[in-house]
């Protein structure tokens, strides 16, 4: 059995596409899946495409179509917590739909037919995830020479992010998500647009999902500005670092 990467961009699927043993490049449902092997373990990578729907497609291609064991999300997301920082890494624990709203036939965010506004991702893939990006901040080799503004260290979070079908980029809405949010008891580290959907398919085959996401922007008025530089330059080797490093953990099991 295989396992599936899922890539939000380009620039982080072909960082991993480079390192694929025995590649093969299929096409179903419009879109390009990647088989091959990383450090002797099968893998399918793929590209989510942009927004839930898209992503919720992919995922059920990988696992109708390529019959794929688990699924490992890495992508790049807003930070909307407090000192979630641009370059900081967070592995979610779960996930939220901050576009949903069945009111008042359900209450907000929760997921009709689910009675339940949160979805978890595998602790056991989430904890390898997190071991995975310990060893890549710890590596000397790995992309994290880079400093934030003060001169710290980037930091590792873990815990709750949001998807919807937008992406945030005033102060305005990022602050009215986190704070509405946070009065229904869903303290927000990130914002994403795909991480939800991705779980939820995963729920419903019953199959182990993890995610991880490096923080490309603070979902406010600056959020698009250096967005492709940092998409091209930073999250890509933080998505290659992680997923090899991911892959080797996965090899021990
Ligand atoms: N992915 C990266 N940054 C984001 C943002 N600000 N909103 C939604 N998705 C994102």
């Amino acid at each position: 059995m295989s396992t599936a990467i899922l890539s939000a961009l380009t620039e982080e699927q072909s960082s991993l596409v480079e390192h694929l043993a025995h590649p093969q490049r299929v096409m179903h449902a419009g879109r390009a899946f990647w088989l091959g092997e990383l450090h002797d373990q099968r893998v399918v990578l793929a590209l989510s495409g942009i927004g839930k729907v898209a992503a919720a497609t992919t995922a059920t291609a990988l696992i109708e179509h390529f019959g794929v064991a688990r699924i490992v999300f890495t992508g790049v997301a807003g930070g909307l917590g407090d000192g979630v920082n641009v370059g900081d890494v967070v592995v979610a624990q779960d996930y939220v739909q901050h576009d949903m709203d069945a009111s008042p036939l359900f209450p907000r965010w929760e997921l009709p037919g689910y009675a339940r506004s949160r979805l978890a991702c595998d602790p056991v893939l989430t904890a390898m995830l997190l071991e995975a990006v310990s060893h890549c901040v710890s590596g000397a080799s790995g992309p994290w020479g880079l400093k934030t503004a003060t001169g710290a260290a980037h930091v590792v979070h873990q815990g709750l992010v949001a998807s919807g079908d937008r992406f945030v980029s005033t102060a305005h809405e990022s602050r009215h998500l986190r704070t509405a949010l946070c009065s229904a008891g869903h303290d927000v580290l990130a914002v994403e647009m795909e991480g939800a959907a991705v779980a939820q398919v995963c729920h419903d085959y019953g199959l182990p999902f993890a995610a991880v996401r490096t923080i490309s922007d603070r979902a406010d008025d600056e959020a698009h500005g250096d967005f492709a530089e940092f998409v091209q330059t930073v999250a890509s080797r933080y998505a290659e670092q992680i997923m090899l490093s991911f892959v080797k953990l996965l090899q021990k099991t």
